[in-house]
């Protein structure tokens, strides 16, 4: 007997025998990578099998290794386990060796391999998608935590005149720049850790990095540092990034979400498992319409 599948339940068979991979993360619900991956295989003609796994605290190796050995070909992480997958993999691509975090494993040959693509999505989103170039300027990364650990290697790589990282506690910030110190030299770039009160300047570019919006907290730097044409961009998005994005607003900077990063770190990890480039642009504004209420 012969069936003839609509072209939607081709799509689902061909989806079901695809390649598996997920997002690990808690926690992970509201994660929207399961949508940017499916979304990026059915525009990239490369079908992939994508879900969100909610991993006990104390449960990422073994989660990991289960998924693995299920058959996963690879996983994206997130909070709070990126520092945990780096220690996990057998080998780490130089960007998340030198962040000392991982965002993408790929599993292969009875291997773990570790890769960051999180400071990659933010150079293209600042650089490609916000227009703005990162060479020669001057930039303002506030906060020294996993998040901020994750983008400085790349930025570096983008050669700024001058990068100053900011963060509550100081001696977070001077580790994570001496760290760097000697990436900076090859950039050619002035890195420093400074203490908050002491900004006395303006920047071309402010990234935030830290949980602050997440507890209602303030900004956590002074508005002086922005002037007329900032890019201020927030690696969160949604509530998360409504009171930093505000305070730029107010202060005449160009206000930018993490929407953007997150997309493009998307893409880069699909590039990792994959070796094809999605179309990042098409799925950030389709993604941006249903964030916003509104249908692609
Ligand atoms: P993540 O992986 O998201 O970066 P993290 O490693 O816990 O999470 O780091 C959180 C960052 O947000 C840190 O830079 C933290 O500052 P401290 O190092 O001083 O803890 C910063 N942060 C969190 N809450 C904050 C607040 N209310 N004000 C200012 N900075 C805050």
């Amino acid at each position: 007997m012969s069936v003839d599948l609509s072209s939607s339940s081709a799509a689902l068979m061909a989806t079901l025998d695809a390649d598996r991979y997920c997002v690990m993360g808690n926690p992970v619900a509201h994660s929207r990578s399961p949508w940017i991956h499916a979304r990026f295989g059915e525009l990239a003609g490369d079908a992939i099998h994508y879900g969100a796994q909610l991993v006990a605290l104390d449960g990422f190796a073994a989660g990991a290794r289960a998924f693995a050995a299920a058959g996963g070909r690879g996983c994206n992480v997130t909070v709070p386990f990126k520092f945990e997958a780096a220690a996990l993999a057998d080998r780490l691509s130089d960007r998340a060796r030198i962040a000392g975090a991982a965002n993408t494993l790929r599993f292969e040959s009875g291997e773990i391999h570790g890769d960051n693509t999180d400071g990659a999505g933010l150079v293209a989103d600042i650089e490609r998608n916000a227009g703005v170039p990162i060479t020669g300027r001057d930039v303002l990364l506030i906060g020294a935590g996993g998040a901020a650990a994750g983008v400085l290697g790349p930025l570096l790589h983008a050669q700024p005149a001058r990068l100053v990282v900011v963060n509550r506690t100081l001696e977070k910030a001077r580790a994570l720049v001496a760290g760097h110190q000697p990436l900076a030299r090859v950039a050619d770039t002035l890195l420093q850790a400074l203490p908050i009160d002491s900004l006395a300047h303006d920047f071309d570019i402010v990234v935030n990095a830290t949980a602050s919006s997440l507890s209602g907290g303030a900004v956590p730097v002074p508005a002086s540092v922005l002037r007329p044409g900032t890019l201020a961009l927030d690696m969160m998005y949604g509530p998360s990034a409504a009171t930093f994005l505000q305070w730029a607003r107010q202060h005449g900077a160009v206000p930018r979400d993490g929407l953007g990063m997150l997309v493009e770190q998307a893409a880069e990890a699909f590039f990792h498992w994959r070796g094809i480039r999605p179309p990042a642009a098409q799925v950030l504004a389709e993604l941006r319409a249903v964030v916003d209420g509104r249908q692609p």
